[in-house]
């Protein structure tokens, strides 16, 4: 019998890379023949990518933290009950651009919402699921903003000043030195190709861990 797949995010500020990221990792496990689901945050079943479109509007109602919080949350029970868990259960490795840690960092670090009330609800929706391995891509802000603004167009989180930044990347940091067993900081700052590495060294080490 299949044993169950790995749940792998990709997290990090604006500009960092993840999705080039994230495909390059997909190649690279699928070419050691494991089956890979790629997926995101908020999104990735076609109501949760409704719910996506609602939270990154630009819109000049004032949009309150909770129901940003919810949100993020209700697209999250969609996206976990419909596409993670079966892909696990069925032993697939699923790869997805961002998860809950993006929620600490960017609700709890960046608007300031309590730590408290996102575990709460982290638990709500997750029940004890949580990914096998967070790959935080890490870059100084100027650098991540200044790729993700040259991208065109800039959805309601990208509108979000320089200091926002700071604090979401500052609870990154956090989070990944309490727990430097499940996660691993990526230089994102260097060339794409030495970031590719580093991923890749980092999935190597998952495979030989995990005897897969
Ligand atoms: P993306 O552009 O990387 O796909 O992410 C969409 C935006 O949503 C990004 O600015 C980060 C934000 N976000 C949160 O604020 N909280 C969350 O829980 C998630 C998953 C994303």
């Amino acid at each position: 019998m299949t044993g169950r797949g790995l749940f792998i995010t990709f997290e990090g500020a604006e500009g960092v890379g993840k999705s080039t990221q994230i495909g390059l990792a997909a190649d690279y496990l699928r070419a050691r023949g494991l089956d890979v689901v790629v997926t995101r945050e908020p999104g990735g079943t076609p109501m949760a990518e409704s719910i996506r479109e609602v939270l990154l509007a630009p819109r000049t109602e004032p949009v309150h933290e909770t129901t940003e919080l919810l949100l993020m949350f209700a697209a999250r029970a969609q996206h976990l009950h419909s596409l993670i868990e079966p892909s696990l259960a069925a032993g697939r490795w699923v790869l997805c651009d961002r998860f809950t840690d993006a929620t600490f960092a960017y609700q709890g670090g960046g608007r300031g919402v309590s730590v408290d009330r996102i575990a709460q609800l982290e638990s709500l929706v997750q029940g004890a699921l949580r990914p096998d391995r967070i790959l935080l891509l890490d870059a100084p802000v100027e650098v991540g903003l200044a790729r993700a603004r040259h991208r065109g167009e800039l959805d309601r989180f990208e509108r979000e000043a320089a200091a926002f930044f700071d604090r979401v990347r500052q609870m990154y940091l956090r989070r990944a030195a309490a727990d430097p067993g499940r996660y691993h900081i990526i230089d994102a700052a260097q060339p794409l190709e030495a970031v590719s590495t580093d991923v890749t060294d980092r999935l190597r080490a998952v495979i030989s861990v995990t005897g897969q």
